[in-house]
């Protein structure tokens, strides 16, 4: 099928070049030339692994395209999706004049009949606020179908090729057959598209992202009274997580969560309840809790140098700056909290992250910084060493050469990679995230 996929962010970009890889003829549409002139030449901006393989793969094979022109795209496309940033606004709902801004651009350029589908992360209702901006723009007919996406950064063309589920929210019978023939090759093992209406389709994102940060801010604060308890999170999260009603995923304590997804996603979800004069206390506590953890670590820091004459001029080195491993996505990063809270009290700061440097780059210039080659070098001549992005790599480094040239011994985890009592005998002073403390 003729598709036109807009925007070629995270989410666009992996959307068309898996529908591509499955046999559709894909364009691919963005507003910034600069990006759509680099991905002509088959350059991916973002690190997402495979994703350029896929996006060559197709360009070559003929059935990938890219475009920053409108008329072009919607008109030689039956179906297209909108997948355009939803950011904050001030007061956390979200914004959704991205999206709006696309609606009256397509129904700008129909010139036949359409069905245009929100990939997007938009509030309940909007699929309706679509209809009428094109309704505004366009008297031909068209269809709003809301089928969110749940893909991981990190592993997003594997989420993309091999969906959980699919959601599809439709007005009709017709759009949702549509929506079926563009999956099929998605789905040839078994069924996993679930039909609903606009809203809930809507909900279901915002809500599934909403279960999922509330597991991670429960166990963050479950590990905070581990540590005042003297019980380690690690051991209760196991015990825990063997009874098949919780199970294990997402209960990691660690530096707090980030991304482009949940932090606005759960704003947005709260300014939904508010809107609806809806009391929400659990979506309010989950934000509070988080933005307390991503202090956790700089907290941490202050503690164990207040007796070592203040945290003042001492160099900490952070291994991991994006805001989960294998991504350079450095959006409401943890790492960008506590590089803000050093920095602001006089510390240095040695950075490393495998892949988000350049962009790390472009966001923070401090005379405190220092841009490291890998984890050793930045551990070089550190007073500790705190580790924010469990980084795959991180966990198999040499101590020993680490701890030889590190000017201190204490190392601050983050992320709960290694075991207190194995870096105590290599002569670290180790604090991790819910592990308990010698008293
Ligand atoms: N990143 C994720 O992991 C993820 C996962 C699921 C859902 N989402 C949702 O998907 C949406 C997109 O997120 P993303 O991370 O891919 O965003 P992104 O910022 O990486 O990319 C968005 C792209 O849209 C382009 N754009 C903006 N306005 C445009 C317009 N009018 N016409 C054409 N292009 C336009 C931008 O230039 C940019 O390239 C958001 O609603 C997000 O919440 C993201």
């Amino acid at each position: 099928m003729n598709l036109l996929i807009i925007g070629t962010g995270y989410v666009g970009l992996v959307t068309g070049a898996c529908f591509a890889d499955m046999g559709h003829q894909v364009i691919c549409l963005d507003i910034d030339a600069d990006k759509i002139a680099a991905l002509q030449q088959g350059i991916v901006p973002i690190y997402e692994p495979g994703l350029e393989e896929v996006v060559k793969r197709n360009i070559s094979a003929g059935r990938l395209k890219f475009t920053t022109d409108y008329q072009m795209g919607v008109q030689n496309s039956k179906v297209c999706f909108i997948a355009v940033p939803t950011p904050s606004k001030e007061d956390g709902s979200c914004d959704l004049s991205y999206v709006l801004k696309a609606a009256r651009s397509i129904a700008e350029s129909m010139t036949d009949s359409l069905i245009i589908v929100t990939k997007s992360t938009v509030p309940v209702g909007t699929s309706q606020k679509i209809r009428q901006v094109v309704q505004e723009y366009s008297s031909l007919p068209f269809e709003v179908v809301a089928n969110p996406e749940f893909l991981k950064e990190g592993a997003a063309i594997s989420d993309c090729m091999k969906p959980d589920r699919i959601i599809i929210g439709v007005e009709s019978p017709e759009a949702a057959q549509v929506m079926k023939e563009i999956y099929a090759a998605f789905t040839i093992n078994h069924d996993r598209i679930l039909i609903m209406d606009t809203a809930s389709a809507e909900m279901t994102k915002y809500v599934a992202n909403a279960m999922l940060a509330a597991r991670i801010s429960f166990m963050n604060e479950m590990a905070g009274l581990c540590e005042k308890l003297g019980a380690h999170i690690q051991q209760v999260r196991v015990g825990i997580g063997s009874d098949p009603r919780i199970g294990y995923h997402f209960l990691y304590a660690g530096a707090g969560y980030g991304g482009s997804c949940f932090p606005k996603d759960i704003r947005a979800l709260q300014a939904m309840a508010r809107a609806a004069d809806y009391d929400a206390p659990l979506l309010q506590a989950i934000d509070t809790i988080n933005e307390r953890q991503k202090k956790v670590l700089a907290q941490k820091i202050k503690i164990y140098f207040a007796q070592l004459g203040g945290v003042a001029k001492k160099t900490i080195a952070i291994w991991g700056l994006a805001f989960k491993p294998d991504t350079d996505d450095l959006r409401e990063a943890p790492a960008l909290k506590l590089i803000e809270e050093l920095l602001d009290q006089g510390v240095f700061v040695r950075l490393y992250d495998p892949v988000a440097m350049s962009k790390a780059q472009k966001l923070l210039n401090h005379p405190g910084i220092t841009w490291c080659r890998d984890e050793y070098h930045a551990a070089e001549g550190s007073d500790g060493v705190a580790l924010v992005t469990e980084w795959k790599q991180f966990r198999f480094v040499n101590l020993e050469t680490v701890s030889k040239t590190m000017q201190g011994k204490a190392f601050f985890d983050g992320r709960n990679q290694y075991k207190k009592d194995e870096m105590k005998a290599k002569g670290f002073h180790y604090f991790g995230i819910g592990v308990p403390q010698d008293r």
